[in-house]
């Protein structure tokens, strides 16, 4: 007998209750595809080799299981036919083959190890890893002799009512002899409800070859196989309790655990505090006693010791922040390093920046860092002051110990030490105020007269046009009058 381990990982199925574009092994929990969680696991059994079987196609879920040699099912004829198509690789392999299923992500290495000690203890030519679910509904189900030992594995679908009662069900995680392997498989038919090659028939041809099969019994909720979309939200629940639990016991405080989520590489150093709803995206890694008060977004950062950050704060990849750095409410970073004792607490927006130590983020301050084509750096140095409301359009070079005026529009480097003010000069109209109160008290002008009479005197107008003519005329008449008067 050999220590040798082969994992063999079943993912070619196309998990069509899914209903999904997507591989269904690809599908995340906790941020992580369901794949990667289970190559996770087997990598602490330091496995001789990782061997994922996968579909035509297949491409991505290949990329996804990068850790592992890939061997492709040409057509999804049931499990047994999936092992099958590994033969080529583990033709002549003595040790241990374990085989697992890409949807049965949230399986131990503990597990593993127990199920793989089992075979070996009964030198056994299968060892399966049962459960107890609470509903058994389409599991295979286990059948065990009077002495313990398995004697079958049946399909619910081609079972007897009585086969059909039993609780003990297959979870899909097997170890099989290597020896033995190959053999079994072949003997495999399809004579079944589904008319596929079953994995789990080994059990019964091994038996019949008077070989020995075992079973070991793991928490339900472990092997859980995530088959449709609902199933998928239950793994995420149950691997979230599980960071959850992981987290405390290493020394971090959740105030409200239930409402803080976590990513599978989420890493929070001791004696932390993290509040309520509070969401850690992939890539996060947290110092020692952080504060995250309540409602914050974290993805991709990286956060020094002692630092603040929140109540609902958002750090986006890329952020990185020193020790006793303090970023305040509706803050957002983005692919930016904060030196230490940076303080950025209300209202800002750090994007594509570098900020030296101790510097002040004042309220509302943008770095302009997109002019609608390419991005730009901003760099701020130490002991800066960036008063309120500043907008610093990137490419922009801040000296250290350099001032920002409030509301300032920043548009060119600004030399350490100098006070920079970028904003329209302030306009004073003494006594403008008092006067304006005045006029304000005194009640509105009387509007409508004026009005009236500018609408009357618009009447008149063409009437004293017409008055005019008529004095003309009759002057004219005058006139003419004199002038035969004067001729006479
Ligand atoms: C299987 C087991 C059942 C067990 C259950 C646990 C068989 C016949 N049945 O049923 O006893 O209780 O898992 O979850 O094994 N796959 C391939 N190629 C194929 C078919 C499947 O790679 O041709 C892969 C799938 O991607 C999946 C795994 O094998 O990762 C299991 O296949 P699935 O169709 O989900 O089997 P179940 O019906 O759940
Ligand atoms: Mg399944």
């Amino acid at each position: 007998m050999t220590d040798s381990l082969a994992v063999l990982i079943l993912a070619a199925g196309k998990g069509t209750r899914m209903k999904s574009a997507r591989p269904k092994v690809l599908h995340r929990i906790a941020n992580q595809s369901m794949i990667q969680h289970v190559i996770d696991t087997v990598m602490a059994l330091k496995p001789e080799r990782v061997i994922a079987v996968v579909g035509p196609g297949m491409d991505d879920v290949a990329d996804e299981a990068g850790s592992a040699e890939i061997v492709i099912q040409q057509e999804q004829r049931g499990t047994g036919d999936a092992v099958a198509s590994a033969r080529r690789l583990l033709t002549g392999f003595e040790g241990d083959v374990l085989v697992l299923y890409g949807d049965t992500p949230l399986i131990r290495s503990m597990t593993l190890g127990r199920v793989l000690a089992e075979r070996r203890h009964r030198n056994a030519a299968v060892a399966v890893v049962g459960m107890r679910p609470h509903d058994p509904g389409a599991y295979g189900r286990l059948v065990v002799a009077a002495d313990g030992s398995l004697e079958a594995i049946i399909e619910a679908a081609d079972g007897t009512p009585e086969q059909r009662a039993i609780t003990l069900c297959n979870s899909g995680v097997m170890a099989i002899d290597g020896k033995e392997l190959f053999s079994l498989i072949d003997a495999i038919g399809t004579n079944n409800s589904k008319n596929e090659y079953y994995l789990t028939d080994i059990v019964a041809i091994a038996r019949s070859r008077g070989l020995a099969c075992g079973q070991i019994e793991a928490d339900a909720h472990e092997v859980l196989g995530v088959n449709s979309r609902a199933e998928l939200a239950v793994a995420e629940s149950e691997f979230q309790h599980r960071l959850r639990a992981k987290a405390m016991a290493n020394g971090v405080t959740f105030t409200a655990p239930e409402t803080v989520f976590l990513s599978a590489d989420t890493t929070i150093g001791r004696d932390s505090v993290v509040g309520p709803f509070v969401v850690f995206g992939p890539d996060v890694t947290i110092g020692e006693g952080v504060e995250i008060p309540a409602f914050c977004h974290l993805a991709g950062a990286t956060i020094g010791d002692h630092a603040i950050i929140g109540p609902f704060a958002r750090l986006r990849p890329g952020a990185v922040l020193a020790d006793n750095v303090h970023i305040g409410n509706f803050v957002e970073v983005k692919n930016s390093a904060l030196a230490e004792g940076v303080k950025a607490n209300h209202l800002a927006y750090i994007g594509d920046s570098s900020v030296g130590t101790r510097t002040n983020v004042g309220a509302g301050t943008i770095t302009c860092n997109y002019d609608g084509i390419a991005k730009h750096k901003t760099v701020i140095g130490a002991d800066v002051f960036i008063g309120t409301n500043a907008s610093l359009v990137a490419p922009l070079t801040i000296g250290d110990g350099a001032m920002i005026a409030a509301g300032s529009v920043i548009t060119a480097d600004v030399p350490a030490d100098a006070l920079a003010l970028g904003r329209g000069r302030q306009v004073v109209k003494k006594a403008r105020a008092k006067a304006w109160r005045a006029k304000a008290k005194a009640g509105p002008v009387k509007k409508k007269p004026k009005v009236k009479a500018k609408a009357e005197a618009a009447k008149a107008k063409p009437a004293a046009k017409k008055s005019v003519k008529k004095v003309a005329k009759k002057v004219i008449k005058k006139a003419v009058k004199k002038s035969a008067k004067k001729r006479r």
